[in-house]
């Protein structure tokens, strides 16, 4: 299963091309095998190209024989979540634990060994998700992502995989399903912010970011499409940039304009499925994104912004884990914008 894509230089931003007016005023973008996980079955089995599967619905409760199943499995799978939390496991425990709305459900979130995937993932496991963490490079951390998740009691796997790349992305979401069974939950998270005037941008910066957020994202949204189950969540990170449109982003605010776009129309060639497809676009959130270009990067974005503070990973996990609840399945085909009031 340890399909390793490494790739080329995925960074090709240099500092000396940032402009740091731009990065003050406005947020930004950017296998080895694990731990084997068993298969939780709880999620029942899912097959490629059959868009509708059948599936643990995150809405359908109603009380049919397949549900009680269902309940059972779920059960079974919050016992861990169980002991993590309360240190009893008592049945009592187990019961509440099943009405997380992760239960018995996994999660593929792209680029999560650090940043907003990383907390997204960790945030999304305390819902009871088990979750397939993903990177690029960083395998430490996406390990240690997963290490954090099993030491409260949930269960994950990593997987190295360039999003990029189409093999690579159909390898991550087989991992997936074979250590978790099915998906019902798709964050594609992974993406890289190079800024620069047109009259400076490389091509190879241009490039490499159309590769990582245009084609990237389009292959997490197609394996997205054929794979997750009926009632599941699918979501794009876009970016508060899209709004702001300032000088030297214009690569970078088209992409991620793009998986807008791709949020809209998925939404609707899944009608019928009970399949949520959203973008999340954050304003700038303090992370390595911002950072690479260095701690002025950051500098007056707290006083710019109303909630007087720098957003943090997981002000955007809770804003996914919305999404992900029986309380977000009524936001469809939308881009729901999260930045503290930057605008
Ligand atoms: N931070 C912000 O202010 C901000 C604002 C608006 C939108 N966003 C968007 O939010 C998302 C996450 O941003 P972040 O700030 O958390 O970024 P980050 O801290 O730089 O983390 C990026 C993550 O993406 C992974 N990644 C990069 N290229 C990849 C590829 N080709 N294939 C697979 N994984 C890849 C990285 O893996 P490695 O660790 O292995 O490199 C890392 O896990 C991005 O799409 C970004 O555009 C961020």
């Amino acid at each position: 299963m340890a399909a390793i894509h490494p790739r080329g230089n995925r960074h090709p931003t240099s500092a000396s091309l940032v402009n740091f007016n731009l990065l003050r005023e406005m947020p930004a973008s950017g296998v080895g095998s694990c731990t084997r996980m068993t298969k939780t079955g709880g999620c029942g089995s899912t097959s490629r190209g059959n868009q509708f599967k059948e599936a643990s619905s995150m809405t359908d409760k109603s009380d049919t024989p397949d549900n009680s199943r269902r309940t059972f499995l779920a059960l079974t799978a919050a016992a861990p979540a169980a002991l993590a939390l309360g240190g009893t496991a008592s049945a009592q425990t187990a019961t509440q634990e099943s009405a997380l709305p992760g239960s018995g459900r996994a999660a593929i979130v792209t680029g999560s060994s650090r940043g907003i995937g990383a907390a997204t993932a960790k945030r999304l496991a305390r819902d009871g998700y088990a979750v397939t963490v993903n990177c690029l490079t960083h395998i430490d951390l996406a390990a240690q992502v997963v290490a954090e998740i099993e030491a409260e009691g949930g269960r994950a796997i990593w997987l190295q995989a360039d999003v990029a790349d189409p093999e690579a992305v159909r390898a991550l979401f087989a991992a997936n399903e074979e250590a978790f069974g099915g998906v019902d939950v798709v964050v594609g998270n992974a993406g890289i912010m190079n800024v620069s005037p047109f009259a400076e941008m490389s091509d190879a910066a241009f490039d490499r970011m159309i590769a990582t957020n245009v084609k990237g994202g389009f292959n997490t949204f197609r394996e997205a499409a054929r794979t997750v189950r009926k009632g599941g969540r699918i979501i794009t990170l876009s970016s508060g940039i899209v709004r702001q449109t300032p000088p030297a982003a214009a690569a970078y605010a088209g992409t991620k304009a793009d998986l807008q776009i791709y949020a809209r129309v998925l939404a609707k060639e899944l009608a019928g499925s009970n399949i949520t497809v959203n973008a999340v676009a954050p304003g700038a959130v303090d992370t390595q994104l911002l950072r690479q270009h260095g701690e002025d990067a950051l500098r007056g974005i707290p006083e710019a912004t109303p909630l007087r503070r720098l957003g943090q990973p997981e002000d955007i996990a809770e804003v996914i884990a919305m999404i992900c609840s029986n309380s977000g399945g009524w936001v469809n085909g939308e881009t729901i914008y999260a930045n503290g009031g930057l605008n």
